[in-house]
């Protein structure tokens, strides 16, 4: 695992789109061999998207040869609902860069038949071989995705419920108000998430200091399915000062001493 620590969360919005866009050019995406990009949504992303834009606005990266797949989505919200996730990231993201509209897929939260449109997501997913490098946030309990503490840690995309703590969090996006959060969502599995060639996972502030400290010096556990990071051959957290508060400090001496020390080409 790579913990990168930054002071801040405009540097880590910063790294994070750095690193996205050097994994793009590095793969060289054609349309017939596309760059498949996990993504998702929350507040912590967005400083990373606005990065991203302003890439492609000044001509220094393209997402035409870039596929996505979006993490999750809320039962009962469609694409014009301005909580769905759809809407989320059309507005904050897909709507700004040059993407083809055909190379998007986000889970429908409107569909009748929840076990069929899950089953065909995941073959979506498969018909791309895999997921380059799949982008994540962290609840504050250590979901990921929406796979709440409990989830298999091999879970594929499914129905969830959400827990209490998830929906007093999301209800700042629903006026505060937690009665119009919907309690059902679609959600990629930690298995889906953790088959992709890369995982990373960004988190700021400390409120997520708790779920840092599972990821990287807990044991891997259910309650904390953020900790099936440990078992991923190439995971990454970018994090700020804040989100590493209840780290030991030798543990974010470690990491940072590590990153110093890696050559320009690991970076
Ligand atoms: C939601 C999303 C998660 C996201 C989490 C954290 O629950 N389903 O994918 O990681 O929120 O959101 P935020 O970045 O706003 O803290």
């Amino acid at each position: 695992m790579r913990l990168i620590i930054k002071n801040n969360y405009d540097e880590c919005s910063l790294w994070a789109a750095n690193y996205v866009a050097y994994s793009i050019k590095s793969f060289h995406p054609t349309p017939k061999k596309p760059f498949v990009l996990g993504l998702c949504t929350g507040s912590t992303p967005l400083g990373m998207y606005q990065e991203l834009i302003k890439m492609h606005k000044r001509g220094k990266l393209s997402f035409a040869n870039v596929v996505t797949f979006n993490m999750d989505e809320y039962i009962g919200l469609g694409p014009k609902d301005e909580q769905s996730y759809h809407y989320f990231m059309h507005h904050n993201f897909f709507d700004h860069i040059d993407i083809p509209k055909g190379n998007i897929h986000l889970l429908n939260g409107l569909t009748k038949d929840y076990v069929k449109e899950c089953q065909h997501y995941e073959e979506l997913i498969k018909g791309y071989d895999k997921i380059n490098l799949f982008i994540g946030g962290v609840g504050s309990d250590g979901h990921i995705a929406f796979n709440e503490p409990g989830s298999s840690l091999s879970s594929r995309t499914r129905v969830k419920t959400l827990t209490n703590e998830t929906i007093e969090a999301n209800s700042r996006f629903f006026n505060n108000d937690k009665s119009k959060v919907p309690t059902s969502v679609l959600t990629v599995g930690i298995g889906t998430i953790t088959d992709a060639d890369e995982v990373m996972i960004l988190a700021t502030g400390d409120k997520k200091a708790r779920a840092i400290h599972h990821a990287v010096e807990g044991s891997i556990n259910h309650m904390w399915p953020i900790s099936i990071l440990q078992m991923h051959q190439h995971s990454i957290i970018v994090c700020d000062d804040s989100a590493t508060n209840e780290l030991k400090a030798d543990t974010v001496r470690y990491f940072k001493d590590i990153e110093n020390k890696l050559c320009p080409s690991q970076k």
